[in-house]
This record gives structure tokens, sequence and C-alpha cells, in this order.
């Protein structure tokens, strides 16, 4: 490397201001980028390990299925691994037309546009945020989300998370001091950290009244929420009042891949005008297949959803009879409130050693202080799988000193 003067060194950086990242080192835990991989029903093996999966957003259990891990594997023989160019270009297969029409057809909508992952579908919203323009954001909205208006040209509002009144006074103030502006609110439909949903009545009710435009990422939530999986929207009866959806097809449909969703002449408009879109290689043929295949299985089996929904609403009934603080969480993202990073690390090489895999989680995407073990719970997960979720949780919490001791004779029996 090239010897530069250290006060001048553009890359004179390191990890040590994140007091989260400070912690793990300093306690010695490594929950980030272990090796493992997901065994299929509920479990994974980390690092030579068998644990219980309870750290990723398969929420129907689709990743590892055989009809879809099948439809994969003969899309990657017929077609080969990669497209090797843009959608614009040479990268256009059978199977992106195929998984467009099935995500319209689920959603209702004109249209659908698929991209490379849910990130990139999220960075194509700044296409839709021109110069002139206004665009609304809830502060918890996912980092693809920020990034996506970050990159619009148009002016950015950021509100409080879920607080519609704010949001309302600041659309008024908007309003007054720009009337000619097209405005844009965006929400995650549910939020990722917290497994709260947005209050999209609400949302919707601003939209109209302000003349707003409404954009929802459904990524961890279309799939899974609504009597047809549909998402937010539909869990609310609101799906012709969303706009734009965005979404994923790395959570509830076991694959990897993103869409845009809604009228046809904005989707139009995005296959040209959104740069995530022309300038990155299109979704692979293996993970297309395995997209379709999942989008019809999540459809026709919706003992999936149930399932799923009732194990998150039994494990926190089990977490908060231990004594844990599960917030607003009303999804199958769950996350337990620990507070200072030491003792989250602690916690989360505790629950590891119970044969428990979780997520660590500390600022930014938490605010400081407020570290949360997020769990996660999957429809194929076992009621076994669960007990040995709370068991964990037990055993780990006392270790650590958050749960209590057991009595003497309570250990004796
Ligand atoms: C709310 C939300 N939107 C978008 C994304 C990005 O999706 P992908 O993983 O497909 O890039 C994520 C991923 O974590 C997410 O949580």
């Amino acid at each position: 490397m090239t010897e530069i003067q250290d006060a001048t060194d553009a890359f004179r950086k390191d990890l040590s201001s994140s007091t989260f990242v400070r912690a793990m080192v300093e306690t010695g835990v490594r929950p980030f980028y272990r090796t493992m991989h997901m065994t299929g029903a509920g479990e994974a093996v980390v690092e030579g390990r068998d644990v219980v999966m309870a750290g990723c957003n398969d929420y129907l259990g689709l990743s590892t299925d055989p009809r879809v891990t099948a439809a994969a594997a003969e899309a990657l023989t017929r077609y080969g691994a990669s497209c090797s160019g843009a959608r614009t270009l040479n990268g256009t297969l059978p199977l992106h037309g195929e998984l467009e029409g099935r995500i319209a057809d689920f959603l209702g909508t004109e249209a659908a546009a698929v991209v490379t992952t849910g990130f990139q579908a999220n960075l194509a919203v700044a296409a839709m945020i021109g110069r002139g323009d206004i665009v609304f954001s809830d502060m918890s909205n996912h980092a693809s989300l920020v990034d996506g208006i970050r990159l619009g040209a148009g002016r950015r509002v950021l509100y409080p998370h879920s607080d519609t009144a704010r949001l309302d006074t600041l659309l008024e103030q908007a309003t007054a001091a720009e009337p000619t502006a097209g405005k844009v609110l965006v929400t995650d439909g549910m939020f990722s950290m917290d497994g709260d949903l947005c209050r999209l009545p609400a949302l919707t009710e601003l939209a109209a009244r302000h003349g707003a435009r409404l954009v929802v990422d459904g990524a961890h939530d279309i799939g899974l929420l609504g009597p047809g999986g549909r998402g937010v929207a539909e869990h609310f009866g609101l799906m012709d009042r969303v706009d734009l959806f965005t979404g994923t097809l790395s959570k509830c449909f076991g694959s990897t891949g993103g869409f845009l969703a809604g009228p046809a002449h904005v989707v139009d408009y995005l296959r040209y005008s959104a740069r995530s879109i022309l300038f990155s290689a299109s979704m692979p043929p293996a993970a297309l297949a395995a997209g379709i295949a999942a989008l019809g299985i999540a459809a026709a089996e919706p003992w999936r959803r149930r399932r799923v929904l009732a194990l998150a609403e039994a494990l926190r009934a089990g977490l908060r009879a231990l004594g844990y603080d599960t917030g607003d969480s009303v999804t199958p993202v769950v996350p337990v409130l620990i507070g200072d990073a030491t003792t989250c690390a602690l916690m989360w090489q505790a629950l590891l050693d119970e044969g428990v895999f979780t997520n660590a989680v500390g600022a930014p995407a938490v605010p400081e202080g407020r570290c949360v073990i997020r769990v996660t719970v999957q429809a194929t997960h076992s009621d076994v799988h669960l007990e040995r979720i709370l068991d964990a949780f037990a055993a780990a919490g006392r270790r650590v000193g958050l749960v209590p001791e057991l009595p003497a004779q309570a250990v004796a029996r």
C-alpha cells in the first residue's frame, strides 16, 4: 500500500467508534459473519454445531423445501448459473416474465418488475422522487429505503417512528411552503427490528387528504400477513390504497430477489429509469425458479402463515413469563430487550451455548443502550423447537443475570 501521511489518510478508519462492535471485541463474542447453513425444518449448522435456527427471515420455512430446491436445481441446469447481464440487454429469461406475472397477480397490481435484491427494489424508489418532490419517511424505515430516498433528487422529511400526528403536521407545513411539490410517503409495512406494523389506516388517510403517493416496503409482511398472505395492506383491508409495493423474495419466499409492484405506467417508468435495475445483472435462474415455486406454495398452504403467527404469539408469552420485554412485536420478529452492548453479547453467546442461534442487534440498528436479541420463528419450527428456545432464554438469562436464579428446592426437583 502507498504510504500516506496519517492525518490525511482516508483509510484511517476502524471499528472502535461503534460501542456495539467494541463490546463484541472486549467480550470475545462473535455474533457476526459466523459460517452456517440451514438444514431444514427450523434447524441449522453453525460452524459444525447443530442448533435451533431462531435468527433468520425464512418465516414460512421455504428456503429448504424440496419443491423449491428442485425447481432451483432444474433452472440452474437448464439456464446456467447467471444471466451475465442486465435485464435491459441480455438478462431477461422467460422466468423473469413468469415471476413478474405471478407477483402482480398475487398482489392484484397492474404490473410488477423483479430486481436482483430487495435492497435494489428500494433503491429504485429514488426514481420516483424527482426534483421538486418531497418524500416523507418513517425514521425506522429499513436502510435500503433510507438509501433509496437519499438517492432521489427531492427533499427528504423524516418523521418519528409511526408518529402519524407529526406526519400530518409535516405534510401541512410542506404543502403551505411548496404548494406545487409532489409528495410521497414511504414506510416499511412490518418493521424488521421491532416486529411491529406500520399504521397503514392512518397513512392511507393522510395520503388521500394531502394528495400524496404511498409506497410500502412489504419485505417482511408480503407472504405472511393478511387472509391471503398479501401483507400488511391486506391485513388492514387496504390493498387498493397503496400506490407502489416494494418487496423481497429473501424472507417469506425462500429465495433471493426483489420486486416493485404497482400501476403499469409506474413499473414501466422504473424499468427504464431506476439505476439499480438498469445497471445491475438480473436475477439468476435458480433464484427465479425458487421464487416462483415458493410463491405458489405460500399461496396454496395458508397453514404456514397461521402456524408461524401462532408460534410467535406463544414465544412472546413464554418470554414475558420469564420477565423479558418483547416491545410492540405482533409478528414472527420478536425483539428481546437486553440493554447494554456487553450484556447483549454475553446473552447471545449464552443462547448459542444452549443450542439456539439468534441475532444480536445494537446501534445503529436500534438506539444506543437498547440492544436486543432478535428472535424469529418459522412455520417449520416444532413445539419442541419452541420449548428449546424458551429453555435457552431461561438458562442463558440466569447465567447473564437477566432471569432470577431458581429457588433451591426447584433446582432439586
Ligand atoms: C424492510 C426490508 N426491506 C428491504 C430489505 C432488503 O431485502 P434483500 O435482503 O432482498 O436485499 C430488507 C432486508 O433485510 C428489509 O428488512
